[in-house]
């Protein structure tokens, strides 16, 4: 049965009490991570969001009722207990911020009794990830999980005190939007009183935080939901939160350097993790061509290698062709990898085919400089030993290879130097390496559009030097884009935007939107600017990475207080689900589930 509160009044969390409240008598709430009943004393070890700590009963100090309810107490019931703080009589505990003291109990009133909990709430629990989140609400009693929440508003309220000293606003945009498609799927939500019609939520408050600007508030931010219909991964949820800003007057240089002292500011305060600024950049094909990503992992190195020179007019047929087609051949060298057992190798093949490749050549170096290789049959002595040359191949070392078109070799060469470094250990856990990288294309050709898409969306502003291209070679526009990278996840992107109605109806037409096209989705900001538009550029983090990564967790659901799975649904509320019929008749909606419905993998 519960018992009231009435007439007690919590005044320390449970690692506020320390040795200095010696004598003290204190009111400690909280729940209870542990009885042990050692027949006249009974120890608990009370737990809340701060902590341990331990707590005594013995029957002459709390009296016969109190010692019988402590008696009664079990794992997570919800207890009040007044006590006086003392220093433990034995050696202190040192895995306890109050290994010091102890409260000696002169009473204790249960607050609410608990089943027992269908996991143990405790931390580095091994519990299967499903029963966690079917129970998220006892899962974010673990103490692993409760340090990264609570870090995760110490990074917000960092990041929102030091936006609003630059002088930044926070405004609110709408989460009912027209659907502009363009990049992912959106979440529709039909509307009652326009039956037929349906609002958007928003991928990102892109328009409006232009619009914004539009409107004068010159330095815009947010910390706004952002709800994208797309397949999930690690670290992509359907909904996750973005820290959004956008300003005026301001070009690439400004918005790089008021970042990088927010990233500064964040990770002191949130980690203590002192970064030096300015932070290293790299362009866009530099990346592709020195890691095969457009965001590296700069923590160890195994860099790609283009070997195309070296190879070309072998007698490798899979070499050639790759180049007679206009592709490249490059290479990553596995130092120390020579011995890695044919089976391990046939996976690489495999994880190589998943990006894509047809196919990846290897060639080890053994002890006594003889080649074990895939290939070695088709290539004479000489140019062997010039290939290897090029990888830097000494003995002892794995050398693989890709040939194909660049996109595929850069894709695949940058995900295998990723599984490679992780399999061998080489990446430095220790490391927080920022990088910015810049110069991405405009445009990428979207084979299954026939057309050229936005690599990141219609509004990012051309290299002004590069926009003759627009006419003549669009896939070689660079855009005024950036992305921040930390440990090779994308944390943020953001550009320059285009603010001239003539260079955006030309980003429209390369995008092969008609004018009527561009008006039906967008006018609302094309008609803006033409009121007055100032210069303006932004970006937007991905709150959910930052705070994955400065707490070193395995996926963005670490971070997040109640997260999805990969179908997109809550397993602890089983949204999405059916509706009333009552609410499909208001909306006039009706069902079709007569078409197979397609599960994407
Ligand atoms: P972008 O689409 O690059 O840019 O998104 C910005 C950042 O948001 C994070 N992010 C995600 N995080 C978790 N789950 C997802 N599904 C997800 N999708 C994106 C990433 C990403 O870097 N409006 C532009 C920004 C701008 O130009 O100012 C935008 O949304 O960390
Ligand atoms: P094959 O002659 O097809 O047996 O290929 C010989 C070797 O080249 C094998 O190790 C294949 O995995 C490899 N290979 C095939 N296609 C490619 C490719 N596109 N890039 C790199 N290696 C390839």
């Amino acid at each position: 049965m519960a018992e009231s509160m009435k007439g007690l009044k919590r005044t320390h969390r449970c690692t506020e009490v320390n040795g200095s409240n010696a004598g003290e008598t204190v009111t400690v709430m909280g729940w209870v991570q542990k009885q042990r009943n050692k027949g006249g004393i009974i120890f608990v070890d009370l737990r809340d969001r701060s902590g341990l700590l331990q707590v005594i009963f013995e029957e002459e100090e709390c009296g016969a009722e109190n010692f019988a309810k402590a008696e009664k107490v079990r794992s997570e019931f919800v207890i009040a207990v007044v006590g006086t703080v003392t220093k433990r009589a034995g050696e202190a505990n040192a895995n306890l911020a109050t290994g010091d003291i102890e409260i000696r109990a002169k009473e204790i009133r249960i607050l609410s009794e608990a089943q027992t909990p269908p996991f143990p709430i405790e931390e580095d629990s091994k519990t299967k990830e499903e029963l966690r989140l079917k129970y998220r609400y006892l899962d974010l009693r673990r103490p692993d999980l409760q340090k990264n929440i609570m870090l995760r508003s110490k990074i917000a309220t960092s990041i929102r005190a030091f936006l609003a000293e630059e002088g930044f606003i926070e405004i609110e945009t709408p989460m009912l939007c027209k659907s502009t498609p363009e990049g992912a799927r959106d979440y529709l939500v039909p509307s009652r009183v326009h039956p037929g019609n349906f609002y958007a939520l928003p991928q990102s408050p892109q328009l409006f935080k232009q619009l914004l600007m539009c409107s004068g508030y010159d330095r815009y931010f947010q910390i706004a939901k952002c709800f994208r219909d797309e397949d999930l991964r690690a670290d992509r949820q359907p909904e996750f939160t973005q820290v959004d800003m956008e300003l005026s007057f301001v070009d690439e240089e400004d918005v790089m350097e008021v970042n990088e002292r927010l990233l500064k500011k964040v990770c002191k305060d949130a980690i203590g993790l002192d970064i030096s600024l300015p932070l290293p950049r790299m362009t866009w094909q530099e990346a592709m061509d020195r890691f095969g990503s457009d965001k590296p992992d700069t923590r160890f190195g195994m860099e790609l290698v283009d070997v195309s020179k070296v190879v070309e007019g072998c007698g490798f047929g899979v070499f050639t062709s790759a180049l007679e087609n206009g592709g490249s051949v490059r290479g990553i060298n596995a130092k120390g990898q020579a011995e890695m057992p044919r089976k391990k190798i046939d996976a690489l093949v495999d994880f190589a085919k998943g990006y894509g490749a047809k196919g990846l050549a290897y060639l080890s170096v053994q002890q006594d400089g003889t080649y074990k290789s895939s290939f070695a049959k088709f290539m004479t002595e000489e140019e062997l030993k010039a290939l290897v040359e090029a990888m830097g191949g000494e003995k002892g070392d794995l050398l693989l290879f890709a040939a194909d078109k660049n996109n595929i070799v850069w894709s695949v060469l940058g995900a295998l130097r990723l599984e490679v470094g992780k399999q061998m250990g080489i990446i430095d856990e220790d490391k927080f390496n920022f990088l910015w990288v810049t110069d991405f294309p405009l445009l990428e050709y979207s084979e299954e559009e026939n057309r050229y898409v936005a690599m990141h969306h219609p509004f990012t502003m051309p290299k002004e030097e590069d926009l003759p291209l627009l006419d003549t070679d669009p896939g070689a526009v660079r855009a005024k884009a950036y992305d921040i990278v930390l440990n090779g996840v994308e944390l943020g992107g953001g550009s320059v935007r285009i603010f001239q109605s003539d260079v955006q109806e030309k980003m429209f037409e390369v995008l092969g939107f008609t004018k009527e096209d561009a008006y039906d989705r967008f006018g609302f900001l094309l008609n803006a600017f033409k009121y007055g538009v100032p210069p303006h550029a932004g970006l937007a983090y991905g709150l959910d990475r930052l705070v994955m990564l400065l707490v070193k967790a395995e996926s963005i659901r670490e971070v997040i207080a109640f997260p999805k799975v990969k179908d997109a649904s809550c397993l602890m509320t089983d949204a999405p689900n059916v509706v009333d019929d009552k609410q499909l008749e208001e909306l006039q909606i009706a069902i079709n589930l007569a078409e197979t419905k397609e599960v994407e993998e």
